[in-house]
């Protein structure tokens, strides 16, 4: 049976929710029971055929421990949905650089283990496909895994909005390599960006006159402290320019993360204001809060991310994947309208069987 063998930069709340969905979804043998999933089955694959083969972490509360005790240790938040057996995946040891910004400090321990050769686990573990998981914060070390997925011949995956796969630069060094290449900043399956491009798009194509928009995020994971500290700015550019390219013309715009809440654990809760104008000037406007559960919410799309990524190497593809840039991600290296990424990467996952 083919697999797709995964390598997680990051033992965090996203980490946690992959591993419990892949034991969740594991169980099922139908595709008509595996309800949550976008894709039971993508170009043949399903949740059954993805394999964590190897792990990188800083915090003392899990480097050196298996992934299924790792991903349920604190500061990790993320519900628990299932029990996870011991996986044999041991977590190692990263080395720390930027990984922890200020604030965060007061919620990771970082190890005083030596730092793993990252490179060589990946290699002896048959890690195909790199997964970066780590705060959104850390571009530095974001940086350092992507060179060590290119020294291990690794296919990497930006999940932070850290600029690679957006990146010319980065883009010609995966070509180079003959890897592909996914990124940047990963969509959400509930996805606030998603809702509040629908939504103005929606009313713009009935010929309504948008004035103003916002979309403010607060939340409780290590992230979105993290986010608070040192890339609250990064992702409003991201979120308002993608936003904003769901309107035909320019009007008011604001889109990003706001603040950490921490008894709102893993939730998060995104509040919408939409005001504009209709038929002779008449008025309107829309006030929405939308809450969901932050790591649950990227599993779905990291599940068929993971799976175009093994048959992107199976057809030799290298440098950015751009129709799995377009429908994962945040930031891709050419952006698309939400219609036309998803069918681009339909066509992409067609063209793969
Ligand atoms: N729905 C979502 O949760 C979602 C959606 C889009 C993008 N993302 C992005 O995914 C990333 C992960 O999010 P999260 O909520 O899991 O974050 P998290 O803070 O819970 O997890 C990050 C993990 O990385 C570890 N780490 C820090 N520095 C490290 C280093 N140098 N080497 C190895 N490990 C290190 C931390 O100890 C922590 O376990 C973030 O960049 C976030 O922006 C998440």
């Amino acid at each position: 049976m083919p697999t797709v063998k995964v390598a997680l930069i990051g033992v965090g709340n996203c980490a946690s929710a992959f591993v419990q969905g892949l034991r969740f979804y594991g169980k099922f043998s139908k595709d008509e029971e595996c309800v949550g999933l976008r894709n039971p089955r993508l170009g043949g694959l399903t949740p059954r055929d993805i394999l964590v083969v190897a792990a990188f972490d800083v915090d003392e509360r899990k480097v050196e421990k298996d992934l299924a005790e790792a991903i349920f240790a604190e500061p990790n938040n993320a519900p628990k949905v299932t029990e996870v057996p011991s996986t044999g995946v041991i977590v190692r040891k990263g080395p720390l650089m930027d990984g922890v910004g200020k604030s965060a400090q007061t919620l990771v321990q970082v190890s005083a283990n030596p730092d793993a050769n990252v490179a060589q686990v990946l290699k002896e573990s048959s890690a195909e496909v790199a997964v970066n998981l780590l705060p959104s914060g850390a571009a530095e070390a974001s940086r350092w895994y992507a060179e060590q997925a290119l020294a291990a011949g690794c296919a990497f995956v930006n999940a932070t909005p850290n600029f690679i796969a957006s990146d010319a630069a980065w883009v010609k060094r995966f070509e180079a390599a003959g890897l592909p290449l996914a990124g940047d900043d990963l969509v959400d399956q509930a996805g606030s960006t998603a809702l509040h491009k629908t939504l103005l798009k929606l009313l713009s194509d009935s010929g309504v006159k948008i004035t103003e928009t916002y979309q403010l995020d607060v939340g409780g994971g290590t992230e979105s402290m993290d986010t608070l500290d040192r890339t609250r700015e990064a992702k409003r550019i991201i979120k308002t320019q993608s936003v904003a390219s769901s309107l035909p013309y320019k009007t008011e715009v604001v889109a990003g993360s706001t603040d950490y809440v921490d008894f709102l654990r893993n939730k998060r809760d995104s509040y919408f204001w939409v005001s504009g104008t209709y038929f002779c000037n008449a008025p309107f406007q829309i006030d929405l809060k939308f809450s969901t559960v932050d790591a649950p919410n990227a599993g779905s799309v990291l599940f068929d991310v993971v799976r175009a990524m093994k048959l992107a190497l199976d057809r030799k593809l290298k440098g950015a994947v751009v129709p799995v840039c377009a429908y994962g991600f945040k930031r891709p290296p050419q952006m698309m309208a939400l219609e036309t990424a998803e069918s681009a990467f339909k066509t992409f996952i067609a063209d793969s069987t």
